[in-house]
């Protein structure tokens, strides 16, 4: 097992983990303990969670990002009051990241705020989602537009949880390694470019191994990120690479019956934000062509159809801008990035263009 610290709170990577969860949960310190789970996590995830002679309280509720919101908020408060939750309550979120934002944004609320811990069970959620305090729910078809500022007590990463999880919700979480490397190392974007293709054809064993020395990598990244900066006043914008496009893609998709997952949006704003990053950062153009081929062959992006100027509208709306302008991160080159860049509206809209005519010819 590894442990990596943060100012607030330990994180616990491998297998083993389950040792420290059953030693911070017997300290005795909480009167009731409550473990938020989708159907998904209950049937695969939820047996395997041993804590010791606590007989937990489970909050069900049901999956997907469109019940990411304040009504399933409300579920999961009226729940905790029914049961009687106290200022001496724990709440456990074991799920994907709809759950560790919106679990750690009831706990943050409810009776000025519990203590959580996060036990995430999705690629996405190990290597990002679970880490870095930043809770939330969507409002208004807006992203994230609720949220607080709130760490968890711990969290706990358990690599074997992995097993169940789809092909594609795997390759979502993916995206957001890649955004690692690209905003921070560039030593661990070449890893993942020649990790990647062979990892999936691996036993369970070496898999497990390999995934568990790249998730590690990863958090190691994003936690030097937001520890320099935990309230994104500065330099932890970095983690918004591709993501200003992306979530104006995903919030777009939601509105339909196909809605791309989270990792998958993001990687089409990354290919859009390369594209930005080429004209208006210094990115070069073999570095450009290296990022966008290697997306397109690894996580292989929908092709959209989304109307680019509402995109554009709904960027408007994003809390990363100040006053009018967009605010992007872009790169300068692969690992080193660059917040607070903002660009034309025709450029934004030639990037997504430019996206979806690299898709047509890939295809
Ligand atoms: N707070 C942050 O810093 C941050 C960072 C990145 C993403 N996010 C948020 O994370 C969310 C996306 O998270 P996600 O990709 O984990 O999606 P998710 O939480 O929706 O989980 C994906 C699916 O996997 C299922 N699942 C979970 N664990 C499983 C397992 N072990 N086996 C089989 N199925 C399992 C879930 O039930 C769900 O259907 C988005 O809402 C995004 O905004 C937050
Ligand atoms: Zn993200």
């Amino acid at each position: 097992m590894k442990s990596i610290s943060t100012t607030q709170y330990k994180i616990f990577i491998g297998n083993d983990s389950f040792v420290e969860l059953k030693n911070f949960i017997s300290e005795g310190k909480y009167s009731s303990i409550f473990i938020l789970v989708d159907e998904n996590s209950k049937k695969h995830c939820l047996k395997k969670l041993s804590i010791g002679n606590y007989k937990p309280s489970i909050i069900q509720i049901k999956s997907g990002e469109k019940y990411k919101n304040i009504n399933t908020c409300q579920k999961i408060w009226l729940e905790l009051s029914k049961q009687n939750a106290d200022r001496k309550s724990l709440l456990i979120n074991l799920d994907g990241g709809v759950i560790t934002d919106m679990g750690g944004f009831a706990a943050s609320t409810y009776k000025r705020g519990i203590d959580f811990i996060n036990i995430p069970t999705t690629l996405l959620s190990q290597v990002d989602a679970s880490i870095g305090g930043k809770t939330g729910i969507d409002f208004i078809g807006y992203k994230n537009q609720i949220g607080t500022f709130a760490f968890p007590k711990a969290v706990f990463i358990i690599p074997a949880f992995l097993n169940t999880l789809s092909k594609r919700d795997f390759f979502s979480g993916f995206a957001e390694m890649i955004k690692h490397g690209l905003i921070a190392d560039k030593k661990y974007w070449q890893k993942l470019k020649t990790t990647t293709p062979s990892l999936l054809l691996k036993e369970k064993g070496v898999r497990d191994e390999v995934l568990s020395g790249i998730i590690s990598h990863s958090i190691e990244i994003k936690n030097e990120i937001v520890l320099k900066d935990p309230y994104e006043n500065g330099f932890r914008k970095a983690l918004n690479f591709g993501h200003t496009i992306g979530h104006a893609i995903e919030s777009a998709s939601l509105k339909t019956k196909k809605p791309l997952l989270h990792g998958e949006a993001i990687a089409i704003g990354m290919i859009c934000e390369s594209y930005l990053s080429r004209k208006c950062c210094g990115l070069s153009s073999n570095e450009m062509d290296e990022i966008i081929s290697f997306i397109i062959s690894i996580l292989n992006p929908t092709p959209i159809n989304y109307k680019v100027k509402n995109l554009v509208a709904m960027m408007k709306q994003d809390k990363k801008n100040r006053e009018s302008e967009i605010n992007f991160t872009l790169l300068r080159s692969i690992g080193k990035a660059e917040i607070n860049n903002s660009c034309s509206e025709e450029l934004i809209e030639e990037s997504i263009h430019y996206f979806i005519e690299s898709v047509k010819a890939d295809k």
